[in-house]
């Protein structure tokens, strides 16, 4: 039984993107960072650094890469090497400084994880869209529309695996079918891959395990940020197998930086020292999904939303004209909009909190959609 996931945290006046910037009497569930506390060696580990008191320029050691590689093998039976690791200080800014790579367009799919699409354009590049296939709220690749969206000069596909926000984990045979996407257009395939540890239906596959031409011609971001609750923690990594693009990413993120001196320690913590956390919160937030789907189900018949195999984020589509304004002014909820992600017309609730903070939501939102027992919107 997953202990202690039930408390509450008063995170105001932290700065918090989540809770400092509502409004009076909001409940926050747009950004993806969770209310539980961090993982508990997370803590401990960066309070021991604390005491000393010089917090000087600090080099990367072996133990950061060794604690991943090491998860890395624990989860997926697949060892990478040392030297195909890069630790880098967030995947944000790292999506926009690979869009550089080959210097042409970049294809992906919609709906998307909202940087992930803007990242190479921030960096003045073109990010071709596609939608999904959408087959009953089932989300998957549209490989004619891919090939019918593709330019002459399309060098890179950006592959979002789990996928935000449709909480898809995809199969072996869809990413073989990325992979010989890729092949036969010559793309290299950027896949971030940071939700990978918050799966419940089903394992994840890491993109370059999944053959040889994915293995050499990728490029994998990783992240301990999300699962151990700490995305304030600047800490990523690029696993990349192929020397050149090796290569060619270091020459390209000079400019992101190294890991700082804490966010060292919380990554060795998290990779090596946390797993039974992390079970402990697989387990909260599986209840937590299972929970938000059957009242989503009962509170609201006409509403579609996926079923989440990944990801603490919830796509939904309440109905129309019940979009994140709406329930922001009506239900003092705060969801993200789905046109954000190149989905119009859905939510996105992010159920990576206590499990009373849901049931408190879906209240507000029952009573904002069904004013005076009758729906009067959508
Ligand atoms: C798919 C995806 N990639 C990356 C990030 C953020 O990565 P970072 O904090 O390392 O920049 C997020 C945060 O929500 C995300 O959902």
């Amino acid at each position: 039984m997953a202990q202690g996931f039930d408390r509450h945290f008063d995170r105001h006046d932290t700065d918090s993107i989540k809770w400092d910037l509502t409004r009076e009497g909001e409940l926050p569930m747009f950004i993806a960072d969770m209310d539980f506390e961090s993982a508990p060696a997370v803590r401990e580990r960066i309070e021991k650094r604390l005491k000393h008191p010089v917090y000087g320029y600090t080099r990367t050691p072996d133990e950061l890469i060794e604690s991943f590689t090491s998860w890395f093998k624990g989860e997926y039976e697949y060892e990478p090497k040392k030297e195909w690791v890069v630790p880098i200080s967030g995947i944000v800014p790292a999506l926009a400084v690979v869009s550089n790579l080959g210097g042409g367009s970049s294809i992906t799919v919609t709906p998307n994880y909202h940087m992930l699409l803007d990242a190479p354009e921030k960096a003045g590049n073109k990010m071709i869209r596609v939608p999904l296939r959408n087959d009953e709220e089932y989300y998957t690749f549209d490989f004619d529309a891919l090939s019918k969206a593709l330019l002459p000069d399309t060098k890179l596909f950006y592959l979002c695996n789990p996928q935000n926000p449709v909480g898809r984990i995809y199969k072996h045979d869809e990413l073989e079918d990325v992979s010989r996407f890729a092949k036969e257009n010559n793309l290299v395939v950027i896949s971030d891959e940071i939700h990978c540890e918050l799966v419940y239906d089903r394992r994840h596959i890491p993109f370059l395990t999944v053959d040889e031409f994915a293995k050499e011609n990728s490029i994998s971001f990783y992240a301990p940020g999300k699962t151990y609750n700490i995305p304030g923690v600047s800490l990523a990594f690029a696993v990349i197998p192929n020397e050149f693009l090796r290569k060619e990413f270091n020459r390209l993120s000079y400019a992101l930086g190294h890991p700082g001196v804490f966010n060292i320690e919380a990554g060795i913590a998290a990779y090596s020292q946390s797993k039974v956390w992390r079970l402990g919160l697989i387990e909260y937030l599986r209840e937590n999904r299972d929970y938000l789907e059957s009242e989503l189900k009962r509170r609201f018949p006409d509403a579609v939303f996926t079923h989440t195999e990944a990801t603490y984020l919830q796509w939904i589509n309440f109905g129309k004209g019940i979009d994140a304004d709406f329930l922001r002014k009506n239900a003092k909820v705060w969801l993200t909009d789905g046109k954000d992600f190149g989905g119009e017309g859905y939510v996105r609730l992010n159920f990576g909190c206590p499990r009373d903070y849901i049931t408190e939501a879906l209240d507000r939102i029952e009573s904002a959609v069904f004013k005076g027992g009758e729906k009067k919107y959508g």
